[in-house]
């Protein structure tokens, strides 16, 4: 029973039976135990040495995967504290597609730090305060850090590839992904006026597995998973003049169940007869705009792929509504509602359509296109489990390359700009002094936990590590060294090529520092019990409490 106890000592019921209920310093501890327990466990898939987790969901499909969202995506979370977690990750995927690791455990430690400063009798506003003073100074921090990049400097585009999937386990064949991501990317920027723009929803990726990570490729174009209609269709058509069409190429029944009375067989034929006019007809507006290929939205009569096989016409029908998209920013062609519009300028062009066979699927490749601006990646590798790793490698690289065209600028990795960061904000904590003083120096500790974890990832003694990259970070230049998490020494970073967009940091800082400000600022949680059968009303923790 959950009451709240009024002055007179009368209970007063306010919530209803079986409603958990934890309030103040309990209520923070067991939040923050949550989300470092999250943080936790992802702590060792950081870095190139970091671990892969090996997840089975309830139907017992197994992922294999080194990717902090992919993780956290997979694992069933039920505390609502952990599940913020979950959201951080997701946020740091959607918005820059890297990073999702450093962040969640970047919340992970700011917490753990918050909470040895509760222990001090610090209220959790002036440390919410205080990290938000942090933050900003972070963020200051790392636009004097960031290093321009030009964006034909085609080697470092390359190594900000690389150095994204650096952990994943696609090691052998990481020169060509990357080189395939740089492509792609490449190919869909667009200028909008003095920015470039580079969303890599114009990038789609169809997996197959067989053959090998080395056969992974870009095609100029569209795949489709699809089969060329009709037996009697041409499998490939150089040149292609392609229509676009969201409109069926069938007679169109009647809503109605209709009764035709037919009285002589010439009447009969007249009726078949002008069945197979109509549809002879739109394939003959297919064929006067100057198609040679048919891509339809909706379906084809038997009767119509009959007449377009005759006419060499190669035809796929029932594609995807997003796919058309794609393929219009492909091809440079409209889709078109209505065969009566269809004309020669709604035309898309390829230098090449052809139905192939890859793996044990028919697909058709839309490709060779003129300056598409969708383009595919067609993922090989030998095992599915592989085949899965490598799109979401490849994702964190277009990611990345897409990040650094879209603001060129670059920050050094291996714990090289959280150890900068950490030093700016030691120095910044005593002119802001006080209290907040002690947040700013917990914000400073907790950046440090980057370098840590690579170091312990790698088998390498963490505090060593730390203490030999403070004291390099005291000399000049001393922002690029960072981690070699390789040979245990401390390196200049930038110019061995480990480099990341600085937007992934940023925005890893920032949605750390959010969700742990959030679950600092929460003293009372209020859980309604699930409706759950036979079950016992509990709390967000499953315990059943009473207040
Ligand atoms: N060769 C390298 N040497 C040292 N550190 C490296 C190297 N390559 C990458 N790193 C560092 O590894 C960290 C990134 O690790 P990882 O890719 O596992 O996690 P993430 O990017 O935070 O999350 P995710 O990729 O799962 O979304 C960055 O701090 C990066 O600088
Ligand atoms: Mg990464």
């Amino acid at each position: 029973m959950a009451y709240l106890t009024s002055q007179g000592g009368q209970p007063v019921l306010i919530l209803k039976e079986g409603t958990g209920r934890r309030r103040g310093r309990d209520a923070r501890r067991n939040n923050i135990m949550a989300a470092q327990i999250i943080a936790e466990a992802i702590k060792t898939t950081l870095g190139p040495r970091g671990m892969d987790k090996m997840l089975i969901d309830s139907l017992g499909d197994i992922t294999i995967t080194n990717d902090g969202a992919a993780i956290l995506d997979e694992i069933d979370v039920e505390h609502p504290a952990a599940k913020m977690m979950v959201e951080v990750a997701k946020t740091q995927d959607d918005m820059v597609g890297d990073g999702t690791t450093t962040a969640v455990v970047l919340a992970g430690e700011l917490l753990r730090r918050a909470e040895e400063l509760l222990e001090q009798n610090i209220h959790p506003t002036v440390v919410v305060s205080g990290y938000r003073k942090a933050l900003e100074k972070a963020k200051e921090t790392l636009e004097k850090i960031a290093i321009p990049v030009d964006l034909e400097d085609h080697e470092t585009l390359k190594k900000v590839a690389l150095t994204s999937m650096g952990s994943k386990a696609v090691g052998v064949a990481k020169e060509h992904l990357a080189q395939i991501a740089i492509d792609a990317v490449k190919q869909i920027t667009e200028k909008r006026g003095e920015r470039n723009v580079a969303d890599i929803d114009n990038v789609q990726m169809i997996k197959k597995e067989g053959k090998s990570l080395f056969d992974t490729e870009l095609v100029r174009g569209i795949v489709l998973d699809k089969e060329v209609v009709h037996a009697g269709m041409p499998k490939r058509k150089e040149q292609a003049k392609i229509a676009l069409v969201n409109t069926a190429l069938e007679v169109e029944k009647t809503e109605f169940d209709a009764e035709i009375r037919i009285r002589d067989p010439t009447q009969m034929k007249a009726f078949l007869d002008q069945e197979t006019r109509i549809l002879k007809d739109m394939v003959e507006k297919i064929k006067k705009a100057g198609a040679n290929v048919l891509i339809s939205q909706k379906g084809l009569d038997d009767l119509a792929q009959h007449f377009m096989a005759k006419e060499g016409i190669l035809a796929v029908r029932r594609a995807k509504e997003s796919d058309m998209e794609k393929l219009a920013r492909a091809t440079g062609g409209r889709v078109v509602n209505n065969l009566d519009d269809l004309g020669p300028k709604d035309l898309g062009k390829a230098g090449l359509v052809e139905e192939r066979k890859i793996g044990e699927d028919k697909m058709v490749f839309v490709e060779k296109c003129k300056d598409p601006r969708s383009v595919t990646v067609l993922i090989r590798a030998g095992l599915e489990r592989m085949v899965d790793e490598a799109e979401r490698a490849m994702n964190d690289a277009l990611s990345v390359v897409a990040d650094v065209i879209e603001d060129n600028k670059i920050v050094p990795g291996g714990g090289a700009v959280e150890a900068a960061i950490a030093k700016k904000l030691r120095e910044y904590a005593t002119k802001v002094g006080g209290r907040e003083q002690l947040a700013i120096e917990a914000f400073a500790d907790s950046m440090e936990i980057v370098p840590k974890a690579l170091a312990e990832n790698a088998g390498l003694e963490s505090i060593d590590i730390l203490v030999a990259l403070r004291s390099a970070h005291e000399k000049p230049k001393g922002h690029l060294m960072g981690v070699n998490v390789f040979s245990g020494k401390i390196i200049d970073t930038y110019k061995n090529g480990v480099i990341e967009p600085v937007r992934v940091k940023e925005q890893a800082i920032k949605s750390a520092t959010e969700a742990a400000s959030m679950i600092l600022r929460i003293d009372d949680v209020i859980a309604a019990t699930k409706p759950k059968e036979g079950g016992k009303p509990g709390g967000p923790t499953g315990e059943d409490e009473e207040y």
